[in-house]
């Protein structure tokens, strides 16, 4: 996931919205500070290392805890009829 989870105002006791970092990538955590934008490019299935002002991604690795059937491309729908 590579968006924060919104906290609607009305639910807070001080009436301010916020947002939580779901990428794990804040430096402000666990509060959103838009760091996820970095990550709209990752692919599924996969992990990325970025460097540590988050501007260069440093490696790119297969994620072990993904099975492998869940990082193919699923087959087209459709032409058959
Ligand atoms: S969701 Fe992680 S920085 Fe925004």
């Amino acid at each position: 996931m590579t968006s924060p989870f919104r906290i609607d105002a009305s639910l807070l006791a001080d009436g301010k919205a916020i947002s939580i970092c779901t990428c794990g990538l804040s430096k402000k955590f666990p509060y959103c500070d838009g760091t996820h934008k970095l990550a709209r490019q990752e692919l599924p299935g996969k992990l990325y290392t970025y460097s540590e002002d988050g501007s260069t991604v440093l490696t790119v690795t297969d994620d072990p805890t993904v099975p492998p059937s869940d990082t193919q491309t699923p087959p087209a729908v459709g032409g058959q009829g």
